[in-house]
């Protein structure tokens, strides 16, 4: 199993260009089984978990091809051609869903399109019990008769879906995208009430808009779909990724460096930079892109609550936790998403962090300095703030299971060592 080795203590200082949204990518892929003709997708990071989607979709029949190269092997591949055209089946079996619980994303559009699905029960991320309850009722809502077994979930609808009003009671990103995906194909109009209003699920309804679809209400808590017969094609660019926007902005805080992020936006990640600037880093939007600037900053704890967009994200809450185990005074952390996400906690006290985590909340007392150690990576979030806290470490730290890091960040380690950093794969 690889591993990373890194010396820590050089500043994170250079230009680092974002790529496109992880979290996008994957539901939108799942948009080309909702049409028979070819979805062109650009800014496609190559990350494991596209990887395992396109084994995904290539089992149910969708044909996937690069744009920019005739081997899907070769790195950089930015354009990626969905073709479902044909569909061989309907079914997502164990093997290809359990390495990835994004893969529930099938669900909706295989029984919006072909009136079944039989979906393993998906895996993914150790960071709570992540249940794919409201998937199912909301399905359920819109007509489908589905019930599980031996780990699977059969879903049926044959003849079609209908168009319903579904209220989350909490609120769901990947819920709302596989309802949203699903209602474009229903008979009537869809309400989605309480739904999430992430960048991601935006993007996912601009691209079923230029497929055919009918959608009210983008970037609000209450979508409204309007059922159509049939969706055409579409060409769709993906937004850039936000946390790895913002795990960037931490690497160059958390090293008292100075780097400016490329090719993203800034107001994806408003409460996140609000919160950089109370611990003391100048967050400025420039020409280039977004200039962070920790060089002579006095670091200062905070107080951070995570909570869906528009609030502070939970998908950067380790790494901003990394950044204030090194932030002068205390700081305290609630997590209020998952019910498990603190497992970096142990491993961060190891580089000799001081946290106390009670409950839902960690209190941090800054200390000086952290140090090398080697330690073990979790989950995908956690992993990287392992990479943080070494970036910033006295001495030499080897991260551990670092499969998790392939599964979201693209080229970590040479987007990282062109900006300074002594960074190392054992494999
Ligand atoms: C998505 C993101 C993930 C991010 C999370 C929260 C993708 C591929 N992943 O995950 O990176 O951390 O949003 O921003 O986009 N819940 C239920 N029943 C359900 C569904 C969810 O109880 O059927 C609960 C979850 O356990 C969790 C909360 O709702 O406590 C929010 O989860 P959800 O927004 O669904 O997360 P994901 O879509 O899985």
């Amino acid at each position: 199993m690889d591993k990373l080795r890194i010396q820590g203590g050089n500043q994170i200082n250079g230009t680092i260009a974002i790529s496109g949204a992880k979290n996008a990518a994957l539901p939108l892929m799942a948009c080309s089984i909702l049409s028979q003709h070819p979805l062109h997708l650009s800014n496609i990071p190559d990350l494991a978990d596209i990887t395992s989607t396109i084994h995904l979709l290539e089992n149910l029949g969708v044909t996937c091809t690069y744009a920019n190269s005739s081997s899907s092997a070769l790195p950089p591949l930015r354009s990626l051609c969905l073709n479902a055209g044909s569909l061989l089946s309907s079914t997502a079996p164990y093997e290809l869903v359990r390495k990835m619980r994004a893969s529930i994303l099938v669900l909706g559009p295989l029984l919006a399109r072909t009136g079944e699905a039989v979906i393993s029960l998906p895996g993914g991320c150790a960071i709570g019990m992540r249940p794919v309850d409201l998937h199912i009722k909301g399905l359920e809502a819109m007509g489908a008769t589905i019930y599980l077994d031996n780990g699977y979930i059969h879903a049926s609808a044959p003849q079609g879906l209908q168009g319903a009003d579904y209220t989350f009671p909490i609120v769901s990103v990947t819920g709302t995208e596989n309802l949203l995906m699903a209602a474009t194909l229903a008979k009537g109009r869809t309400r989605l009430l309480n739904a999430a209003c992430e960048p991601e699920v935006s993007d996912v309804a601009h691209c079923l808009q230029a497929m055919g679809a009918h959608i009210e209400g983008i970037g609000t808590n209450t979508l409204t779909i309007q059922g159509v017969d049939a969706l055409s094609g579409a060409t769709h660019s993906i937004i850039p990724d936000r946390i790895e926007t913002g795990t960037y902005a931490v690497a160059a805080a958390i090293t008292k460096g100075r780097v400016i992020l490329t090719h993203t936006q800034f107001d994806f990640l408003m409460s996140f930079f609000s919160h950089l600037k109370d611990i003391g880093v100048r967050v400025e939007e420039i020409p280039e892109g977004i200039l962070i600037d920790a060089t002579n900053a006095t670091l200062r704890g905070t107080h951070i609550t995570t909570t869906h967009y528009p609030g502070f994200p939970t998908d950067l809450q380790a790494q901003v936790m990394a950044l204030l185990c090194v932030s002068e005074g205390t700081s305290v952390i609630t997590e209020t998403i998952f019910e498990n996400r603190f497992m970096h906690v142990s491993e961060l006290i190891r580089m000799g962090a001081h946290i106390i985590p009670q409950g839902s909340t960690c209190t941090i007392e800054g200390v000086s300095q952290l140090h090398g150690a080697e330690v073990m990576a979790t989950d995908l979030r956690a992993s990287v703030a392992l990479v943080l806290g070494a970036l910033c470490a006295e001495g030499t730290s080897t991260i551990n299971r670092i499969y998790h890091l392939d599964r979201g960040y693209e080229r970590l380690e040479e987007k990282l060592r062109a900006c300074g950093a002594v960074i190392e794969r054992i494999s």
